[in-house]
């Protein structure tokens, strides 16, 4: 149970501002996946909670009549990832969010939370840095009228944990210019610990812009995520570089330029020489990239530093080691009340249930508790091991840390409702026993349904893309090679 002391869900900004207007320490909450986190960990006194997750004009993607890109702050970082305009226009952030934690995490986590969690780590922040994004705050005037402030990502950022919205604000755009992206290059680089939920030990972006015959930089921008307490930019060293002939000698004076302009400190994690060693490399690394994707983009090949830049390109690659929905108007409580008890209606495994919940509960805990299917375990608690995941309109999320509320009008699937007409096993888990991918069974049940979303998909992969997707999950004992072996069985692509 999550000690929320209070809890309402908006269905329109509107109604969410004049919500804020109530209660101005309650806290917008999005995915969850930072804020319950928080939550679990005693680290939020009071935790009343506006949900924001319901306001359909705050997701997705799109370009206005001067192709500005606008991104909603809802759009989670999977849509973030798949979306068209960001692959056509500005990869960079799309590779970015597609490194963040494992793939149930980027089926919740919004970029709108990311940015206002306020921690040097997001992984969205270099990009946006060096995109010169421009956020839209939006409040209630007096009259109730909606007002918008406009701030630039660049002095957004205050502290660890910090950042500069007045209570009564919400972020409900972030856009980017459309001359702040045209004709730029750009390339992300995360080092962590682990390939997969892991967040950053350093990120680097760098964006750059050459003259057409590409030999020269006519603009470089370069950012980094735990470089210091707050995501930065590194201005003399951009300045520096302005018409050079880009290659290994220019991108190698940026990473050691920047070492003047960044601060990083020592933690569990890295040591401070460590970060700055790491920080000159990837700003060097990350360089060369854009000019390997200027020279790709422009059929230039064979231009000076090409083979340089593959080469380096190579090292970056092996760089890491290491029943009918109720009417919410009609049960939702009235204005900021405190009403515990909540009678949801979902589908679970086929089936339309209606529970009387705690408005407190996570997804697991009523699963577990109400309905008595304990395939979906609870490892860690916090989003970290997979053990606890379910389907949610055939999406894998961690249920441990979305609330039982958040699956209102939903169809769940957990591991009971694989099973056919007369009781036989799925392929999924017929695979699993056929390959010896199942020890202890303890992360056996969320496995299978990141399976089962993978074999729903209809595609087919390779095997590294199926070790990728089933990252968000840890298995203790039966080790990883067995359990790729039944994924492959069902979904990989024929050898
Ligand atoms: C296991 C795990 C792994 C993770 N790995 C990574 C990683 O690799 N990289 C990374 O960058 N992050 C990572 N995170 C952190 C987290 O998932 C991201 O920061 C995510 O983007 C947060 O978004 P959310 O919607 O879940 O935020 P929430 O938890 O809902 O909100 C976060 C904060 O933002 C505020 N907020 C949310 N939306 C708005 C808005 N529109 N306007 C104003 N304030 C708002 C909330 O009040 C809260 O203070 C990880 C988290 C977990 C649990
Ligand atoms: S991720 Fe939910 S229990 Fe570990
Ligand atoms: S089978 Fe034991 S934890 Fe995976």
């Amino acid at each position: 149970m999550f000690a929320i002391n209070s809890y309402v869900q908006a269905k329109t900004l509107t109604e969410a501002l004049q919500y804020k207007q109530a209660n101005p320490k309650a806290r917008w909450i999005a995915g969850g996946s930072d804020l319950l986190i928080q939550i679990r960990e005693g680290k939020l006194a009071v935790a009343d909670l506006i949900a924001i997750r319901d306001i359909p004009e705050l997701t997705g993607i799109t370009l206005d009549g001067a192709e500005n890109i606008h991104i909603g702050p809802l759009s989670t970082f999977g849509q973030i990832a798949a979306d068209p305009v960001i692959q056509s226009r500005i990869p960079l952030l799309g590779r970015a969010v597609d490194q963040a934690g494992g793939p149930q995490l980027r089926n919740v986590g919004t970029i709108g939370g990311n940015i206002c969690n306020g921690a040097t780590s997001a992984d969205s922040a270099a990009s946006l840095f060096v995109l010169e994004a421009v956020l839209v705050l939006t409040r209630l005037d007096e009259a109730g009228r909606l007002v918008n402030e406009e701030k630039a990502i660049g002095g957004f950022y205050q502290g660890p944990g910090r950042v500069d919205i007045a209570p009564d604000q919400m972020l409900t755009d972030i856009y980017i210019p459309k001359e702040k992206y045209q004709n730029f290059f750009g390339h992300y680089t995360k080092y962590s610990m682990r390939n997969a939920m892991d967040i950053a030990t350093l990120g680097c972006a760098v964006y750059s812009r050459f003259s057409d015959d590409l030999s020269r930089i006519e603009e470089v921008r370069l950012a980094y995520g735990v470089a210091g307490p707050t995501p930065c930019r590194c201005p003399q060293a951009e300045k520096a570089l302005i018409g050079m002939e880009p290659g290994e000698e220019a991108f190698r004076k940026l990473g050691s330029l920047a070492l003047e302009e960044i601060n990083p400190r020592d933690s569990w994690r890295a040591s401070r020489s460590f970060r700055l060693q790491l920080a000159e490399e990837l700003a060097y690394r990350s360089g060369l990239a854009c000019f390997e994707e200027a020279r790709l983009a422009k059929g230039a090949a064979g231009g000076q530093g090409s083979a340089r830049a593959e080469t380096a390109l190579k090292e970056s690659a092996g760089l890491k080691e290491g029943a009918a929905p109720a009417q919410e108007a009609e049960k939702a409580p009235a204005g900021f009340g405190d009403q515990r008890r909540w009678f949801m209606s979902c589908t679970v495994n086929g089936r339309p249930v209606e529970v009387a919940i705690d408005n407190r509960e996570s997804l697991a805990d009523m699963l577990r508790n109400h309905l008595g299917l304990t395939s979906v375990k609870k490892g860690c608690d916090v989003g970290e091991c997979g053990a606890c995941t379910v389907l949610v309109d055939g999406k894998s999320i961690d249920s441990c840390i979305y609330l039982a509320r958040w699956a209102e009008g939903k169809h769940i699937l957990t591991t009971e409702g694989l099973r056919g007409a007369e009781n036989e096993l799925s392929i999924v888990q017929q695979a699993f026993i056929d390959e010896a991918a199942v020890q202890c069974g303890f992360c056996t049940p969320g496995l299978i349904m990141t399976a089962t979303e993978i074999v729903d998909s209809g595609r087919r992969y390779s095997r590294e893309e199926l070790r990728r997707l089933i990252s968000g999950h840890l298995c203790r004992c039966t080790g990883y090679q067995n359990i790729l072996n039944a994924v492959e069985k069902v979904a990989g692509i024929e050898k």
